[in-house]
């Protein structure tokens, strides 16, 4: 029945620049992992972020389970967590047998409130049992407040892992997002900014973390011809083809975070004007790259609810998606605790994410907003 093809939430968006990579990795032969493609990518990678060392790996779950592994996580370790997340941010801890505190997010940034932190960890330094570490998600392509969540944690002597998945291209204050966390998880998976196709980056300022990353994520072999292990490893490295993929995107990534941004203010220009109708704020300390365009519903200001909408455009093939599910709502981690949590339940509840592909038209943009506002009573 429908006519139009579908619109999707945030598809892969082609550079055009990706195949000349693809054909060179053909031409070399190199249908493997690791090789010149990969650490060339992992090269532009670090220059473009300013983190020393970066590792490119076939997830950002992967590499956030080698950070965890770095840090020395395992059986009954704690680790305080945002709960507004996506479960690839914080599964590794499950991996590892550690055990999970979600965070609340605040208002103004939606990541992680610092605040709630603050007072978590003095209470643990009380009850003498710290955390490992803290893991902030810079929740739709924004970055946590990481200096302050870094000066919260540096007197306990408490390490931070920045999950950056969503927010490859985001600044926070005068450097890339992520930078200045003890170890930083990048994705590219296919719905991220840019893509590899299914990928991931590790990166560090501490050369050893990453050099016993790198030995990890390839099956712990030690330097001997018959295969020695000492440790046990892991098949995470990122391949040849993916590199290449990531290269081509990599050439158009500030045009596409400029693209995102642009998405985003004409949605709000078009519905921030409606009742009931509010955007993601921007915290001053940084500058996103609006992965996503998030709005709340405000259900009896503007005469629908979030689903709803999704609902409505849903019957024109058009995708849209709840914000994520606070992982301190979800069943398998009931058991958890919480510290805080009205806010990112409150976000959860109205909470809708809408179109956001860096190849949508105008004429896309106006039609998806014409059917949110016949939505509304106004
Ligand atoms: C916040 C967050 N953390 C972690 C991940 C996991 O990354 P990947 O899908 O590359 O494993 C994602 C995305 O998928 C994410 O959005």
């Amino acid at each position: 029945m429908h006519h139009s093809p579908r619109i999707f939430l945030s598809p892969p968006h082609q550079s055009g620049g990706e195949f000349a990579f693809v054909r060179e990795t053909f031409r070399t032969n190199y249908l493997a992992p690791g090789g010149p493609m990969v650490e060339a990518f992992e090269a532009e990678f670090t220059d473009f972020t300013g983190i020393a060392y970066c590792l490119a790996l076939d997830s950002g779950t992967a590499a956030m389970h080698l950070a965890l592994r770095e840090l020395g996580v395992g059986a009954g370790d704690l680790i305080l967590a945002s709960s507004l997340t996506f479960i690839g941010s914080i599964s590794p801890v499950t991996f590892l047998g550690g055990e999970l505190c979600f965070i609340d997010a605040n208002r103004s940034s939606w990541t992680m409130d610092p605040e709630l932190l603050a007072e978590k960890l003095a209470a643990c330094a009380k009850a003498g049992r710290l955390p490992k570490a803290v893991i902030p998600t810079d929740l739709y392509g924004q970055s946590a407040d990481l200096d302050r969540i870094l000066e919260i944690c540096r007197p306990y002597g408490v390490p931070v892992i920045e999950d950056t998945a969503e927010a490859v291209g985001a600044r926070y204050k005068d450097r890339h997002a992520g930078k200045g966390a003890r170890a930083t998880v990048f994705s590219f998976n296919g719905n991220k900014i840019i893509t590899t196709a299914g990928g991931g980056m590790l990166a560090s300022d501490d050369p050893e973390l990453i050099r016993h990353a790198r030995f990890l994520s390839n099956q712990a072999r030690e330097p001997f011809p018959h295969y020695e292990h000492r440790e046990i490893g892991y098949n995470y490295r990122m391949s040849s083809l993916a590199a290449a993929v990531g290269r081509g995107q990599f050439q158009v990534l500030e045009e596409r975070v400029q693209r995102k941004r642009g998405i985003f203010a004409f949605y709000q220009e078009q519905l921030g004007g409606l009742p009931g109708i509010s955007f993601m704020p921007e915290a001053s300390y940084g500058c996103g790259n609006r992965w996503l365009t998030v709005i709340t519903v405000d259900e009896t200001a503007f005469g629908a609810t979030p689903e709803q909408l999704r609902l409505a455009l849903e019957q024109e093939n058009i995708e849209a998606r709840p914000i994520w599910k606070p992982m301190h709502m979800q069943p398998i981690f009931a058991a958890c605790e919480a510290v805080g949590g009205g806010v990112s339940e409150d976000l959860f509840r109205r909470g809708l994410c809408l179109p956001s592909g860096t190849a949508l038209t105008e004429a896309d943009l106006s039609r998806i907003c014409g059917i949110v506002r016949r939505q509304g009573n106004s």
